[in-house]
């Protein structure tokens, strides 16, 4: 995430700062038993009510109440926000940020860097829709790509030139160094200078969740027998890198929280036909193979994602490969396989929305699918290909980080491949000490709340705080108690308790209350969260995602009511599953498909 420091650096800062030298240089202190004392900064008062603890590393007023760190001080006397704050500190105290602060210096801003890439985005896509993007144009909509989604992805069309984006530039005071920085021009080998890297291409902007511009997609529009490669990316950026991206997904995020499940595909075109078709919670890899870090990005948002293939060679061999990853990230993960020689969008295109919807219903889990890859790459009929099979499963159940469920697909395999349970536990102990191939931190992910549940929360209660017009909604809707996480509950309780008595909280209200542990760290996570996007919008989803999370799970405690009664109690069942029907009918949403 650009920009993010973590709570540990925040303290380390807190640490290696004296809170007392920094609030000297606005108010004159004097050392007063453990304390120092001075007049409040804050009101006017003729008699020192301001005491700051250099123990504690706080600050208070007993005579208008306000109080806090170094970090609310600098916050509320120079309207510093937290991370101006917090980077301010550092520099003072010494204490090196990540990345951020050293490439700055080197002059790749990153924030230069968004500026100069949305900048080109808009100048191709302007191009696209221009006089000299009219081939550009009909090439799209005779692949089926309707203006709608033209203007959806900002789709572009660089023009056929050596310098359209440099004399772009120029224009606007952009430097060379910028734009090499963001990847949109070469330098010329050898000589001076520099050239246009996307030439007579469309253009498909590749954008983070938060929907900011970090790199591109450039597609010749030649047939794929021309000498040139089918598509350029752009190259690894401080913004970009293909294993981080996922196209699509700052369209895609509404879709994928309220679905609780993501789709993942290949290409470009794959992304933009399911969007258009109304299948909405869709990302892509961009044609690389799946990594962990495009499964943590996902994992902030579902619990579930489901692969969907090329129906190639090609797809299968990346699925194999991407499986493993999945495994080990403790994700629910699906895979879709589609018939030869179709990828997404030609099977939506051709096949239509449902058609494909009902390929997603079917999906295989992924042990069902590496056993279908296993038995289909191998005679089985013979013992040695068996073995191989058995033995490539194995690998990758080695993978699981959960004991419990690393048995349960033994078990699986074992009947699939009829062999005896006790006979794969042992080959799987072997494999285990016979240096099979696995990650290092296996098993370190398993958190007590679940990312997504973790991310909505937090995000919520940041909305609270920064538009405190929704906490009424908030708390008739759904309130504290509905948070899973502990320190959230916590924050939310107390900023609720504030803005009860005082008519508003904001951040600097609560980092008071809140300096050590969990909750502090809790804490740090809302006040560094980057807000963007409509309120409202995000106010709502975060809402409904919680609300559907609290009714599944009291569906979940009919359910095993149900399960426990005995053959006696028929109309004690017959009521439970009325409530178990009414309850269900709640947590459905009505599909969103607009076509
Ligand atoms: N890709 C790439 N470079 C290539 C070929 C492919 O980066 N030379 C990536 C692109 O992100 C592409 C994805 O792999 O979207 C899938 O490749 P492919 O299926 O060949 O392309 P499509 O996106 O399906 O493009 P089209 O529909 O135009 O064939
Ligand atoms: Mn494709």
């Amino acid at each position: 995430m650009p920009g993010y420091i973590s709570s540990e650096k925040i303290s380390e800062i807190q640490r290696l700062t004296n809170i007392v030298e920094v609030i000297n240089r606005y108010v004159n202190l004097k050392r007063s038993g453990r304390n120092y004392i001075g007049l409040c900064p804050f009101h006017t008062e003729k008699t020192p009510s301001f005491s700051v603890s250099p123990e504690k590393q706080l600050y208070k007023c007993f005579g208008c109440g306000e109080g806090g760190t170094v970090f609310t001080f600098l916050m509320k006397k120079e309207g510093f926000s937290f991370p101006e704050t917090v980077k301010l500190l550092a520099e003072r105290a010494r204490v090196d940020l990540p990345k951020q602060s050293s490439k700055e210096s080197k002059g790749e801003n990153r924030t230069l860097l968004y500026d100069v890439n949305k900048l080109a985005a808009e100048f191709f896509h302007k191009h696209l829709l221009g006089s000299g993007g009219k081939a550009a144009r009909e090439y799209l909509y005779g692949r089926g790509i309707k203006e709608s989604s033209i203007n959806r992805f900002r789709i572009g069309y660089a023009p056929e030139s050596w310098d359209s984006v440099i004399r772009l530039a120029q224009a606007k005071g952009i430097s060379h160094s910028s734009l090499q920085g963001a990847g949109l021009i070469v330098a010329k080998d050898g000589g001076q200078g520099f050239y246009d890297r996307f030439r007579n291409r469309l253009m498909f902007p590749i954008t983070d969740h938060l929907a900011r511009v970090v790199g591109f997609g450039g597609r010749s529009m030649s047939g794929s027998e021309g000498s040139e490669p089918k598509y350029i990316n752009s190259p690894e950026t401080i913004l970009f890198s293909k294993g981080r991206c996922l196209y699509g997904l700052d369209t895609a995020r509404p879709s994928i929280l309220k679905d609780r499940k993501a789709l993942i595909m290949e290409g470009y075109t794959d992304v933009i036909m399911a969007h258009q078709e109304g299948i909405s919670n869709t990302v892509g890899v961009l044609g690389t193979a799946l990594t962990v870090e495009h499964i943590r990005l996902l994992r902030q948002w579902t619990p579930e994602v489901v692969l969907v293939l090329d129906g190639d060679a090609a797809g299968k061999k990346s699925s194999d490969r991407s499986l493993d990853i999945l495994v080990e990230e403790e994700i629910e993960a699906k895979v879709v396989q589609l018939p030869e020689a179709n990828d997404p969008c030609d099977f939506i295109l051709r096949e239509g929305a449902d058609k494909f919807m009902e390929l997603v219903e079917e999906a295989l889990d992924f042990f069902s699918f590496k056993m279908q890859m296993a038995e289909a790459k191998r005679d089985l009929s013979s013992p040695s290909g068996k073995l191989a099979a058995i033995r490539e499963l194995l690998y990758t159940v080695l993978r699981i980080p959960n004991e419990l469920r690393q048995q349960l697909i033994i078990k699986n395999i074992a009947e699939k491949m009829s062999v005896e349970e006790e006979t794969l536990r042992r080959e799987l102990g072997r494999l285990k000490f016979s240096g099979a191939p696995r990650t290092a931190d296996v098993g370190v992910h398993v958190k007590a709340v679940f990312d997504a549940d973790y991310r909505a929360e937090k995000e919520l209660l940041s909305l609270l705080l920064s538009h405190n017009e929704l906490i009424e909604e908030f708390e008739s809707e759904i309130g504290p108690e509905a948070f899973e996480s502990q320190s959230l509950k916590e924050i939310a309780c107390k900023a609720l308790e504030i803005y009860r008595a005082n008519g508003h909280v904001t951040e600097v209200d609560l980092v008071q209350f809140f300096v050590e542990g969990e909750p502090a760290k809790a804490l740090a996570d809302i006040t560094l969260e980057d807000k963007k996007g409509d309120y409202h919008e995000l106010f709502a989803t975060w809402i409904h995602y919680i609300k559907r999370r609290e009714e599944k799970k009291k569906i979940g405690y009919t359910r095993k009511r149900i399960g426990n009664l005995d053959g006696n109690q028929k109309k004690e069942e017959a009521r439970l599953l009325m409530e178990f029907h009414e309850k269900a009918k709640l947590t459905h949403l009505p599909q969103k498909r607009t076509r």
